[in-house]
C-alpha cells in the first residue's frame, strides 16, 4: 500500500517532528561521510519553505538507553548548520522541560536539533510514553529516516500512532529507487554481492534469485561458493555451514539461466594486515597459509565486462578488504565502472557500499546511493519495514 508523504500534508505553521537518520560515519572524532545529512536538505528546506518549525530527532551510535558524552549530536548540529548554511538550534534533551522549551523557542522556518533518542531507554523498546513525549513536541511526524527504517523504536514507529504520519522526500526517495529494482527494473539486471559473509546475505540472495539476469560475486563471500565448486580457499574466511546454500544457487542459476559470476583469479594476503605479502592466484588453486583478500585483475575485468550489457545494476558488499590500499583495486575499479555506466540504472546499497563509493568520490555518480545498510538489505530480502508500514496510506 502506497504511504502519503510530505506532498500530502499541510504543514504550514505547524511544529513538525522529522525522523532523520543522522547516525553517521566517524573517523579519528569528525564526520567521515555526511551524505546522511546532506539526504535530508529536501525534506527539511521543503519544511522550512512551508513555514513549518523543523524539530529534527536522530539516533547516533548505540549508546543503550543512557547518556553517554561520545554520543552526543553537538558535532553533527554543526556539520547541518553547515550545509544548510543557516543556524540550527541544538536542544541537549529530545524530551522534557529543555526539549519544550527548545521548541516553544521556534519561529516558522527556524531547524532544531533534538539529542540523541538513544540516551532513553523507551526508544528501543518502542515505549509508547516515550513515544508519546516525543508526539507532543509536535503536530505532524515525517519519517525521512530510511537507514533505521527496519528498526522498531519510538522515534521510528511508535510515535506514528499519536500524530498524522508521512514519509519525507529522501524515504521516498529510497523507496521508489530501491523498489524500482525489485518490481521494474530495466533489464538486463545485475545484483553484484560482496562483503565478507554469506550468512548476511543469505535472504536477499533468496529475494534476487528470481529476478536477476547476472549474479556476480566478489568479496570475501566468494569463498563459500569457491568451495561450493569444489576447490579450497587456503586460510580463507569459510563459512562452512553456508556451503550447502552456495551449492543451490550455483544449481538453481543454471536451471533458472541467471549467469552466475565468480572470479576467476583474487588477490591472497599470507595474513589479514594492510601490509602483508600478497599475490595474485587462480580462484581454484589457492594455496594454503593464504586468504582472499580482493578479486584479482582478470576478474575485475570480467566482472565488468559482464555488467556493460546490463540496464539496471544493483551493487552490495565491497570486493575486498577495500580499507586496505593493497587490497582496494576490485572495489575501485567496480566504482569507477559503474560511475561511468551512463545507459544504465546503478544503485548502491548503503553501509560499507556507501561508505567505498563516497571514498572514491564517486556517490554523485550513481544514480542512487541509498543512506541505509541494515534497512537496505531487509528491503531486498523483500521485507515491509516497520518504519515504513507506521505511516498513513495514500
Ligand atoms: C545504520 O547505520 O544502519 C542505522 O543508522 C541503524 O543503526 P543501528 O544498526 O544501530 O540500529
Amino acid at each position: 500500500m502506497p504511504k502519503q508523504t510530505l506532498n500530502d500534508i499541510d504543514v504550514k505553521g505547524k511544529r513538525v517532528l522529522v525522523r532523520v537518520d543522522f547516525n553517521v560515519p566517524m573517523t579519528g572524532g569528525s564526520i567521515s561521510d555526511g551524505n546522511r545529512i546532506r539526504a535530508a536538505l529536501p525534506t527539511i528546506q521543503h519544511l522550512r519553505n512551508q513555514g513549518a518549525k523543523v524539530i529534527l530527532c536522530s539516533h547516533f551510535g548505540r549508546p543503550n538507553g543512557a547518556v553517554d558524552e561520545g554520543t552526543r549530536l553537538a558535532l553533527i548540529a554543526k556539520r547541518l548548520e553547515q550545509v544548510l548554511g543557516d543556524p540550527v538550534a541544538y536542544a541537549q534533551e529530545c524530551i522534557g522541560p529543555v526539549a519544550v522549551a527548545a521548541v516553544e523557542a521556534l519561529s516558522p522556518g527556524d531547524v532544531l536539533l533534538l539529542e540523541n533518542v538513544r540516551f532513553h531507554p523507551g526508544e528501543e523498546k518502542n515505549d509508547s510514553a516515550f513515544a508519546k513525549e516525543l508526539a507532543n513536541l509536535a503536530d505532524v511526524y515525517v519519517n525521512d529516516a530510511f537507514g533505521t527504517a527496519h528498526r522498531v523504536h519510538a522515534s521510528t514507529v511508535g510515535v506514528a500512532s499519536f500524530l498524522p504520519a508521512v514519509s519525507g522526500f529522501l524515504m521516498q526517495r529510497e523507496l521508489e529507487m530501491l523498489g524500482g529494482v525489485l518490481t521494474n527494473p530495466r533489464k538486463p539486471l545485475a545484483a553484484v554481492m560482496g562483503g565478507a559473509k554469506v550468512s548476511d546475505k543469505i535472504a536477499v540472495l533468496e529475494n534476487l534469485l528470481g529476478k536477476v539476469d547476472k549474479l556476480v560475486i566478489g568479496g570475501g563471500m566468494a569463498a563459500t561458493f569457491i568451495k561450493a565448486m569444489g576447490a579450497s580457499v587456503g586460510d580463507s574466511l569459510l563459512e562452512e555451514e553456508r556451503v550447502e546454500f552456495a551449492q543451490e544457487v550455483i544449481t538453481r542459476c543454471m536451471h533458472w539461466t541467471v549467469d552466475l559470476v565468480l572470479p576467476q583469479d583474487v588477490v591472497v594476503a599470507s595474513e589479514f594486515s594492510a601490509d602483508s605479502p600478497t599475490q595474485v592466484v587462480d580462484a581454484m588453486e589457492i594455496p594454503d597459509g593464504w586468504r582472499i583478500m580482493d578479486i584479482g585483475p582478470e576478474a575485475t575485468s570480467t566482472f565488468i565486462s559482464e555488467l556493460e550489457d546490463c540496464k539496471t545494476i544493483l551493487w552490495n558488499g565491497p570486493m575486498g578488504v577495500f580499507e586496505f590500499p593493497a587490497f582496494s583495486q576490485g572495489t575501485r575499479a567496480l566504482g569507477q565502472a559503474l560511475a561511468s555506466m551512463e545507459d544504465a540504472v546503478t544503485i548502491v546499497g548503503g553501509g560499507s557500499t556507501a561508505e567505498a563509493v563516497a571514498e572514491l568520490g564517486l556517490a554523485d555518480k550513481m544514480t542512487h546511493v541509498s543512506t541505509g545498510g541494515g534497512a537496505s538489505l531487509e528491503f531486498f530480502e523483500g521485507k515491509e519495514l516497520p518504519g515504513v508500514a507506521a505511516l498513513m496510506d495514500k
